[in-house]
């Protein structure tokens, strides 16, 4: 099985529960969105690799880390994804960003892929796929899997939200991808929505609906 990390820091966590509370409106929801990005990031990207280099403080010459090379790639999943971009990009801003564009289809709640551009060389970047929501866990796997066919190899998924359901799904799929997980609710209902979740995450980042 893959890795899980589901976070449980305080500041992750009061964010997410404004992010639920239906009277936050887009403007506050987006800002929110963007910074829990940029938390979970910090955490997901702790393995980034380093090199020393010298530098001189006002005192003497010294070796100090720095982030070896510059192969991240963030990978959105359209629409939702986009919020956790800015956070992500603020921490690592020479990060490239490829995108997949997925929707559900509302009546069978399967994934349709419309979009898939990625930045070369995609077998050598820590890509990191975001999407608040993961709940039958059907875009992720399916996003996954096309970053896979493309050349992807060193996955990191990061979700704000996850459903049990869709974190089976996705761990039995890709065993191999480490997943980040905001907080791990209850369950999906009849119409796949995560409970109690926080809506529908797109129309709540873009205002649409
Ligand atoms: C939402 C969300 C995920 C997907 C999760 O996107 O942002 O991509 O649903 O559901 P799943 O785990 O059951 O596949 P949606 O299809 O609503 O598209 P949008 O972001 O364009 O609104
Ligand atoms: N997509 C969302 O935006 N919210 C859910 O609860 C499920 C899928």
């Amino acid at each position: 099985m893959g890795q899980v990390y589901i976070n449980t820091h305080p500041l992750v966590q009061h964010k997410i529960t404004l992010l639920r509370d239906k009277s936050t409106g887009t403007n506050e929801f987006r800002k929110l969105v963007g910074e829990i990005g940029m938390l979970m990031a910090y955490e997901a990207l702790s393995d980034l690799p380093t090199k020393e280099i010298e530098v001189e403080t006002p005192i003497e010459k010294c070796n100090s880390p720095v982030i070896a090379g510059r192969k991240l790639a963030i990978v959105p999943i359209l629409r939702a994804g986009l919020g956790m971009v800015d956070g992500i990009l603020s921490l690592v801003p020479t990060a490239k960003v490829g995108h997949i564009g997925m929707y559900r289809d509302p009546r069978t709640h399967l994934p349709v892929e419309y979009y898939c551009k990625l930045p070369d060389p995609i077998e050598e970047r820590t890509i990191v796929v975001t999407d608040p929501m993961l709940a039958t866990g059907g875009s992720a796997a399916d996003a996954i899997e096309q970053i896979k066919k493309k050349g992807g190899r060193k996955i990191k998924f990061m979700c704000i939200i996850a459903a049990p359901e869709g974190l089976k799904l996705l761990q039995e799929k890709h065993p191999d991808v480490q997943i980040y997980v905001g907080h791990l609710d209850r369950q999906l209902n009849d119409n796949a929505y995560i409970m109690p979740g926080l809506g529908d995450a797109g129309d709540r980042i873009f205002g649409t609906k």
